[in-house]
């Protein structure tokens, strides 16, 4: 459960040649951070072997073809009323259709940003448009390298319409500067941009729905690093199996952008003595930063 610099001038133009490389290619991503990666590939490859060895000695010898849930549900087909608030002519299940299609450049990022956060508004997609106060869309800069990835609006931020604003995002701030960066300079968002009644737990049905805008989110900021914060947030972006317990501080890959999972702020809340495991991994975070030359925020993604 939830509660579990870059120089954008616009003045200059497009985002530099190299930003626009790596979403295309990953082809400057520096050595070390390639090599990281490259080892984290291998030691995935070899547990998914070791998995389907496991599988295979249970006698599993094919998985269901049939697309299944965050949770491994089958999914099943919108309800009648979510088709009829569909709006196809601006949504896909990737989120592509909110995502400019030429190079990002600081004007269309904020305009960009601004639709995705009109569509949040409109959105119709599962029931909890009903319960909420507002819509949480994010906080932070459109322009930083690092992005913080939550779970769900808690009651706080569900009466401001900003993410991570109670206890639990009290704690991220405290994080966030404890890496030496500034909370304005990350971009923050969450799995879910509307609050579960009483925080609970987000339904793979709300997940699915709301996923295509944190893809977009995601393919418009154009981040160095992912910081998902929980389990939540860990499937979302990872895969329906993770468990967060297991990949915390791993290098994992999410569309070509390492993604170092951690523990959500309300987690440790609840269990201080893990803190000192998310400081590990948020100096992972900082450390793949740095390999990369800048900090977190605006200060030329080149
Ligand atoms: N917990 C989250 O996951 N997100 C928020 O915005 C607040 C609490």
């Amino acid at each position: 459960m939830g509660h579990g610099t870059k120089n954008h001038d616009m003045s200059h133009g497009p985002r530099p040649m190299s930003q626009k490389l790596r979403i295309a290619h990953v082809s400057h991503v520096p050595r070390l951070e390639f090599m990281l990666m490259r080892n984290e590939r291998a030691r995935l490859a070899k547990a998914l072997k070791q998995h389907i060895e496991g599988l295979n000695a249970l006698g599993i010898s094919a998985l269901p073809k049939e697309r299944t849930s965050m949770e491994g549900q089958p999914v099943s087909p919108p309800t009648k009323e979510a088709q009829l608030v569909l709006r196809p002519d601006c949504f896909d299940e990737s989120g592509s259709a909110l995502v400019p299609s030429g190079p990002i450049d600081q004007l269309n990022l904020v305009e960009a940003l601004a639709k995705l956060s009109k569509e949040v508004s409109l959105c119709q997609r599962c029931p909890l448009y009903r319960t909420r106060t507002h819509p949480v869309v994010s906080d932070g800069s459109p322009s930083a390298r690092l992005v913080f990835v939550g779970e769900a609006p808690g009651r706080e931020e569900d009466l401001r319409g900003i993410p991570f604003v109670g206890a639990a995002g009290q704690l991220l701030t405290k994080m966030i500067e404890a890496m030496g960066f500034k909370r304005q300079d990350v971009y923050i968002c969450n799995v879910l941009k509307d609050r579960p009644p009483g925080n609970r737990t987000p339904l793979p049905e709300e997940m699915e729905a709301c996923l295509p805008f944190l893809k977009a989110q995601l393919a418009i900021v154009q981040p160095r690093v992912i910081c998902v914060l929980g389990a939540i947030a860990a499937k979302a972006l990872l895969g329906p199996h993770v468990a967060i317990t297991k990949i915390r501080g791993t290098l994992m890959e999410y569309e070509g952008i390492p993604v170092i999972p951690t523990f959500h702020p309300a987690y440790l809340l609840r269990n201080p003595p893990a803190k000192k495991f998310a400081w590990e991994d948020l100096k992972r975070v900082k450390q793949l930063l740095e390999i990369q030359g800048q900090g977190a925020g605006d200060g030329g993604r080149g």
